[in-house]
């Protein structure tokens, strides 16, 4: 049998330890090694796996002969984790890619110079849901596409590692964290759009940047809120075309009304203990990025480009948003 990938797993929180279920299941890759300050939590997740765990990255390379380095650490170490690893080893990183455009045109630099492949985990490229809806758009069976309103809510992220996450400076807040998916979405479909609008409502800890913007003669809109209130985890989308609609509603996909085959967009019910709907597109991107290093394949599915293009979409975002905030 072939050698497996080896991979290396940078952060066991909330996402790592959606990546490490995964792995699990992953065809090609071995998950060997874990690293993360928390080296007790990480041991405790890793159990009796056969599957080293240490307290550092540095000392994960030392130790460890890795081929992919699986990132999954706080937002704000992105950059320089990226930066360190790029040039030896194969890199999945968690989305924002990074927190600003400037440092996300770098790490597309460097990334396209290196000879091994880096990927941004936009899951949501992955989803099946959103897969459906790419397709619908550029097929254009159902016409051209007039409007698309996206949402995404969710109770505030309560859970990460010394609460860096509510900390803006360190995760980018609601529109670098939470609204890039939809926004990466639109972007990787659509292109950079002509015109963009923003307002972004802050009332006692609940958070929305809402966000319109505007391609020819098509309105896409975008709202990303974090609840101050246990809510559910929900993404949505409706799409008008000129001669019907596509919606995603409670995690079904409806063209025109017909629900499109349930069984492609539902997956098992699994508690991560995070705010993230249950879907396929963890496997998938994963599965995706391994494929392509076995195959010695770029991962055209999400470029270093298209990612930084998608940073500096919430950049502008963010610049341009009218703030309402009420104390
Ligand atoms: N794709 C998605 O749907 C999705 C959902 C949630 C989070 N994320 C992204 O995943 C990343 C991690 O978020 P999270 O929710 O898992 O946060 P988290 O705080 O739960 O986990 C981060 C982990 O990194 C560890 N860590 C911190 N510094 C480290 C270092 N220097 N070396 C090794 N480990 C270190 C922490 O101990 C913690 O266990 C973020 O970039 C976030 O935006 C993506």
């Amino acid at each position: 049998m072939d050698k497996k990938i080896r991979v290396g797993l940078v952060g066991i929180g909330g996402m790592g330890g959606c990546h490490f279920q995964n792995y699990e299941t992953i065809k090609g890759a071995e998950l060997v090694a874990v690293c993360d300050v928390r080296v007790d939590m990480a041991k405790e997740k890793v159990g009796n796996k056969n599957i080293n765990v240490y307290g550092s990255l540095d000392k994960m390379l030392k130790n460890e002969d890795l081929d992919m380095i699986d990132i999954c650490t706080p937002s704000y170490l992105h950059k320089d984790m990226t930066l360190k690893l790029v040039n030896d080893y194969h890199v999945l990183c968690e989305k924002p890619m990074t927190l600003n455009a400037k440092d996300a045109k770098k790490i597309a630099e460097v990334a396209n110079a290196s000879k091994k492949n880096f990927m941004v985990a936009h899951v949501v490229r992955f989803m099946t849901p959103y897969e459906i809806l790419k397709k619908e758009i550029e097929s254009k069976e159902l016409g051209k596409l007039i409007r698309l309103d996206m949402k995404r809510i969710s109770a505030i992220p309560r859970w990460s590692w010394e609460n860096w996450m509510m900390d803006e400076k360190l995760s980018g807040g609601v529109t670098t964290d939470l609204s890039i998916h939809d926004l990466d979405f639109v972007q990787s479909v659509l292109g950079m759009p002509d015109k963009v609008e923003a307002y972004r409502y802050v009332k006692e800890e609940n958070d929305t940047i809402f966000t319109t913007m505007l391609y020819d003669d098509t309105l896409v809109t975008c709202e990303g809120t974090w609840y101050n209130y246990g809510v559910p985890f929900e993404a949505e989308y409706m799409a008008v075309f000129q001669n019907g609609y596509v919606k995603l509603d409670g995690g079904v996909v409806y063209v025109n009304g017909k629900e499109y085959k349930k069984e492609a967009t539902v997956v098992e019910d699994v508690d991560l203990g995070i705010n993230v709907g249950n879907d396929d597109g963890y496997h998938k991107e994963i599965q995706y990025f391994v494929n392509c290093i076995i195959e010695g394949k770029q991962p055209g599915r999400v470029t270093p480009e298209s990612s930084a293009n998608s940073i500096l979409l919430a950049d502008t975002i963010k610049k341009k948003a009218k703030v309402i905030s009420k104390k």
